[in-house]
């Protein structure tokens, strides 16, 4: 509706211009500012008096003066419409001028897809059709309560699919109530923070690893303790050493990201048993665990926890698609509590229209399914990248062999930078992300980080790759 994009609050009855014409400025503003488009529909002149406290006749001069110029048509039953093929770019005086950071503001688009985008799966290969029909289901069922305020924990129907899902699927034994949802990892995390953790307090983290998970805790007032990460994931040995006064490890145990290498057997045992001791929280961030190529996906590290210190971070930005924002974390039974007084307090609820969704998906066997399928694809997928980059990038780069995940991490022969790649990779419109970037301490790996869920040949692979060459 015309009136969510323009700003009518203002219109000025003291002014010497007549009300009428003030509206006609608004209109102008918003078409030109592409607020409202060709074809949009403006709001019928009689709802729109009622909405503005004015009589109909001044909405109907408005309306007459656009039609005459050629900013609206009339079509009958179909309501009065912007119309097409608008070309008045002589710059109309504005009736009133926004500042240029609020005007970009409101023209800014979403950042396209880059090939070799990291962290977006397969869009192509979404079961939108299925999709498409559960969304249609899920609204005819909506009843006027549903329009209410949601839980702020979470729908009852997906806490409970996810319930099912992680014991059949990631080994976790955990009922519906300690599941929360969320609208992503930061927002889990966030939540986790505020339920358990206090300003000033030390949490391990990875090194190198997520780079969000370092600025939020530090938003947060909460210290972040980087450390390293080798072939067998992080090194225990060395959180033991760093870790007496620390309230919490966050880890990525099943590919550690970005080095996508999994948390061996005896430093999970080791790494429970220092949270055991110390009293200490650990936050199991799985993003991808589902995506495991080599074999069966490893077991969740909470379905080890038999002293209730691992808060389970999922979410469906991998399995599904990341503009779904929806997560979930899996307290232990102790911190139910806490967790709904704490949600209470920070959390407004997600969409329960999505949540719906998403529960009736996994509760219909499509998600599943649509895992299955998916670790299939990438696996072709992984290996198409793999040996186009190979093929036409040979000695200049080395791939390392991870077990799973979405992304690839190509090393660099020095003297090669990656933070220079990168910069010269995003200006010809190729995503990458610095290896080194993500390290914080030692000496940093030149790598080139890069998503291959969405190269579907081994020709792209090579044709990206070639374009690759050319910047080195
Ligand atoms: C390490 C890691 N954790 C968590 C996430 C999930 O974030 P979100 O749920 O906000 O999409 C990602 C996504 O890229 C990730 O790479």
């Amino acid at each position: 509706m015309a009136t969510t994009v323009l700003s009518l609050s203002g219109l000025d009855p003291t002014s010497s211009e007549p009300i009428y014409r003030q509206l006609y400025w608004r209109f102008r503003e918003a078409i030109h500012k592409g607020l409202l488009k060709p074809g949009d529909r403006v709001p019928a002149a009689r709802a729109l008096a009622k909405e503005l406290g004015l009589a109909r006749g001044t909405i109907d001069s408005a309306y007459s003066l656009l039609t005459s110029q050629g900013y609206l048509q009339s079509r009958g039953q179909a309501g009065t419409r912007v119309a097409y093929g608008i070309c008045d770019t002589a710059s109309a005086p504005l009736a009133t001028a926004q500042p240029l950071a609020l005007q970009q503001q409101t023209i800014r688009q979403p950042s396209p897809l880059l090939p070799f985008q990291m962290g977006v799966p397969a869009l192509d290969a979404f079961p939108r059709k299925i999709w498409a029909q559960i969304s249609a289901r899920c609204v005819r069922a909506t009843h006027s309560q549903d329009l209410a305020n949601p839980s702020a924990y979470g729908l009852q129907a997906l806490r409970a699919a996810i319930a099912t899902y992680l014991q059949v699927s990631r080994g976790i034994s955990c009922s519906p109530a300690q599941v929360f949802i969320t609208a992503g990892y930061r927002e889990t995390l966030s939540l986790i923070a505020h339920a358990v953790l206090t300003p000033a307090d030390r949490v391990l983290i990875e090194d190198p690893g997520y780079p969000p998970t370092r600025r939020l805790l530090e938003g947060l007032h909460i210290t972040p303790v980087p450390i390293p990460v080798d072939q067998d994931g992080l090194c225990v040995a060395r959180a033991l050493e760093a870790g007496h006064h620390a309230r919490a490890a966050v880890v990525t145990p099943a590919h550690q990201s970005p080095l996508g290498v999994s948390l061996s057997l005896p430093r999970r045992l080791a790494l429970l048993e220092w949270a055991r001791e110390q009293q200490a929280w650990i936050v199991e961030d799985d993003y991808d665990g589902e995506y495991r190529y080599v074999s069966r996906p490893l077991p969740a590290l909470k379905s080890l926890d038999r002293d209730g210190r691992v808060l389970y971070s999922g979410t469906f930005s991998k399995v599904l698609f990341p503009a779904m924002r929806l997560a979930y974390v899996v307290a232990p039974e102790a911190l139910v509590e806490r967790f709904e007084q704490t949600c209470e307090a920070f959390q407004s609820g997600c969409p329960e229209l999505s949540q719906a969704i998403v529960a009736t998906f996994m509760a219909e066997g499509h998600f599943a399914r649509h895992i299955q399928r998916m670790r299939k694809l990438y696996s072709e997928r992984r290996t198409m990248a793999v040996n186009g980059l190979k093929s036409v990038l040979g000695e200049q780069i080395q791939i390392d062999a991870n077990p799973g995940g979405m992304h690839l991490i190509l090393r660099l022969r020095p003297p090669q930078s990656d933070r220079v790649m990168v910069q010269r990779m995003r200006k010809t419109g190729l995503f990458a992300e610095a290896l080194s970037e993500w390290q914080q301490q030692g000496e940093p790996a030149s790598g080139l980080l890069l998503g291959f869920a969405n190269i579907d040949s081994l020709a792209t692979a090579q044709a990206l790759a070639r374009r690759i060459l050319a910047l080195m």
